[in-house]
């Protein structure tokens, strides 16, 4: 079975939509574990009551975590094939990044290269987006390396939001675009439909 981890930091919808295609049998997989920077989280809750596996990572050795290089040699005895990014905060040591190069996808709420790096993330992003008076936004998921936002760019959908009053209104919008996008990414991993070729990305039919 094609194995996964979610790593979270907030509200964890997106964790949910993945989780939701694999009950609906739309994604032959399984999630192994949900790794948070935060003990109290949407997505720590969920994966809970999910009893899904759940870790808290830390750089700095608080109580009841795990380091990256811990994580590191579980996943290794795991044999965990995807990590997926859905909202984690925290940037992710190169060493581990590296460890896992090709393995660890990102889900962002915006048109790359445009609306990334530092500090854009959640409702900023969309402000940015707002007041560039863009008539179009969208949701991107890209590999990760160990540049914000950085990595080959996997999928994309756009949306118009022509007509939207608010950076909340875009927010909500994009949402169900990403739910839709990174359940179908993932499904392209676990069926072994993603073909790297001269620095581009494939998602084979
Ligand atoms: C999403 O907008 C995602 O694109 C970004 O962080 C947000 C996480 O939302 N990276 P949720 O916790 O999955 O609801």
């Amino acid at each position: 079975m094609f194995r996964i981890v979610v790593f979270a930091s907030g509200r964890g919808s997106n964790l949910k939509s993945v989780y939701n295609s694999i009950a609906d049998g739309k994604i032959k997989a399984d999630i192994f574990a949900v790794v948070s920077n935060k003990k109290d989280c949407g997505a720590i809750d969920f994966a809970k009551r999910k009893n899904i596996n759940t870790y808290f990572v830390s750089n700095i050795n608080k109580i009841g975590s795990v380091s990256y290089t811990e994580l590191i040699n579980i996943f290794e005895s795991e044999q965990i094939d995807l990590i997926v990014l859905a909202g984690f905060l925290k940037k992710i040591p190169e060493y581990f990044i590296q460890q896992f190069e090709f393995k660890i996808i990102n889900i962002h709420p915006a048109l790359l290269p445009f609306f990334g790096g530092k500090g854009m993330y959640g409702i900023n992003v969309h402000k940015a987006v707002f007041s560039s008076c863009m008539k179009i936004s969208g949701a991107t998921v890209h590999f990760v390396d160990n540049i914000f936002d950085n990595g080959l760019i996997i999928a994309q959908q756009c949306i118009d939001i022509s007509d939207v009053k608010s950076p909340e209104e875009i927010a909500e919008k994009v949402l169900k675009v990403e739910h839709k996008i990174l359940p179908d990414v993932v499904k392209k991993f676990a069926e072994s439909k993603i073909k790297l070729d001269n620095d581009r990305v494939f998602l084979l039919e």
